[in-house]
């Protein structure tokens, strides 16, 4: 279990580059599935949810290699199983996207259910939903979802809950449907457009990804393409989150500030300033953040994904802030952790209250099964006076490329512990 020891108290200073998405990146390698021949990724994170998923492929029988720094090449011909075991999918979330890659391939898919991790039930009814109204038979039998269509037909879809994932999954199964699909109410966020943009380099026909209205109009193949995996927005606002709790001031290059409107303006409110060009972000924090509200919201507002690294702004900030947590039921596990630095905070149902403090102590502290509590904790360590430990690393490094190395580039007094 590898840990990383944070000398904290020292403001961010220094340029780093974005990585790929992880939540692009965990959807277009199931989506290179649905092609004849083979696709090149690029700008895909070597990180761990990655490795996984090119593990699960390679054991469903895909070829899929690095063929250097973030390209992947995937070659759907040898997968012929439309099988997903338990001791798999349990190791990935997103594995339920194979749910819509061998519907639409093979007419038949069983893949286990992925289960939910420490932020909530994470349901898939409306996945679900969605592939019935495509024509599909599905129960679930034994903790395994057995889906079954002769030949998948458009239909119209609404979404009760605007779900990414609901989303990018009807898209991956309509792709191959025969005629239209539309999906109502349908996710916006910008790995949902990346992953259209993908399909439709493989010949699909979606038009509308990035507004709740998605149409897919259903083609009868789809051949390997090239595409660059867009840069991860959640990653760039947790270095913009660390950069305002250590009142630095940095730079993220290969990021794209338009999706990250609602969090600039946030930490604008803060007292941050936040420049930003076409590919890049500067953000430099006061000497203290001032307390601010966050409400988190579907996209464009204020991401679920960043509400933790920004309850350890709040934690130092100058006053009190509320944050209500609207995506999930359960989302303020790493709570208990931050109390452990000397936070302030007290959890009612979906809202933390806050009550900033001057500082934070350093402290060993560990990340549950919780990628962005985890990233909340790596922030609130580099603002707290002293050293900390965090224990648990492969959880943060599901989600964040080179971590300590980036940290390090931005000043910062951190030593991974294999
Ligand atoms: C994606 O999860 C992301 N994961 C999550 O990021 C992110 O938090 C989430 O979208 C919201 O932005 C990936 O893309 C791999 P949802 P997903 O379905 O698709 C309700 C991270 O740290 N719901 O958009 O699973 C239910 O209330 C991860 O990178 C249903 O009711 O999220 C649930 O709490 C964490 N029925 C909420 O939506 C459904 O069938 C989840 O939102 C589906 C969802």
């Amino acid at each position: 279990m590898a840990r990383l020891r944070v000398v904290g108290g020292r403001p961010l200073r220094g340029t780093i580059k974005a990585s790929g998405s992880k939540n692009a990146a965990v959807a277009a390698i199931p989506a290179a599935l649905l092609a004849q021949g083979p696709s090149r990724l690029e700008n895909v994170p070597a990180i761990g949810d990655v490795h996984v998923f090119v593990d699960i492929l390679r054991e469903l029988g895909a070829e899929i290699h690095w063929r250097g720094p973030g390209v992947l090449e995937i070659n759907p011909n040898g997968f012929d199983s439309w099988k997903a075991p338990y001791d798999l999918v349990k190791r990935l979330r997103a594995s339920y996207y194979l749910l819509g890659v061998l519907l639409a391939r093979f007419g038949r898919a069983e893949v286990a259910l992925p289960g939910g991790c420490d932020i909530g039930v994470r349901p898939i009814d409306l996945h679900l939903k969605g592939f019935r109204a495509l024509g599909a038979e599905v129960n679930l039998e034994y903790g395994v979802v057995k889906a079954r269509a002769g030949k998948l037909r458009g239909a119209t879809i609404y979404l009760d809950d605007a779900s990414v994932g609901a989303t990018i999954n009807i898209m991956l199964a309509a792709s191959l449907a025969e005629g239209t699909t539309v999906i109502e109410n349908a996710a916006r966020e910008p790995h949902v457009v990346d992953v259209a943009n993908y399909l439709n380099a493989m010949g699909a026909r979606i038009h509308g990804a990035g507004t709740e209205f998605i149409r897919i109009q259903g083609v009868p193949r789809l051949v390997g393409a090239e595409h660059s995996i867009i840069p991860d927005e959640i990653e760039v606002g947790t270095y913009m989150m660390a950069a305002v709790a250590t009142g630095g001031d940095i730079c993220v290059e290969n990021a794209i500030a338009k999706h990250l409107e609602a969090v600039a303006a946030k930490l604008r409110e803060t007292g941050a300033q936040v420049e930003t060009n076409g590919d890049w972000i500067r953000v430099k924090g006061p000497d203290r953040p001032r307390a601010a509200n966050v409400r988190t919201l579907r996209y464009p507002g204020f991401p679920t994904d960043l509400q933790q690294p920004y309850v350890s702004v709040a934690a130092v900030a100058d006053g009190v802030s509320v944050i209500h947590e609207t995506i999930y039921e359960n989302r303020f596990g790493f709570v208990s952790e931050l109390l452990r630095m000397g936070a302030r905070i007290k959890v009612e149902g979906r809202s933390a209250i806050v009550q900033g403090v001057e500082k934070l102590l350093g402290a060993p502290v560990r990340v549950r099964n919780d990628l962005r509590g985890g990233a909340a904790l790596v922030v609130a360590a580099l603002a707290a006076e002293g050293e900390s430990e965090i224990d648990d690393l492969q959880y943060i490094e599901r989600g964040y490329e080179r971590l300590d190395e980036k940290l390090r580039a931005l000043g910062a007094e951190v030593t991974r512990i294999p």
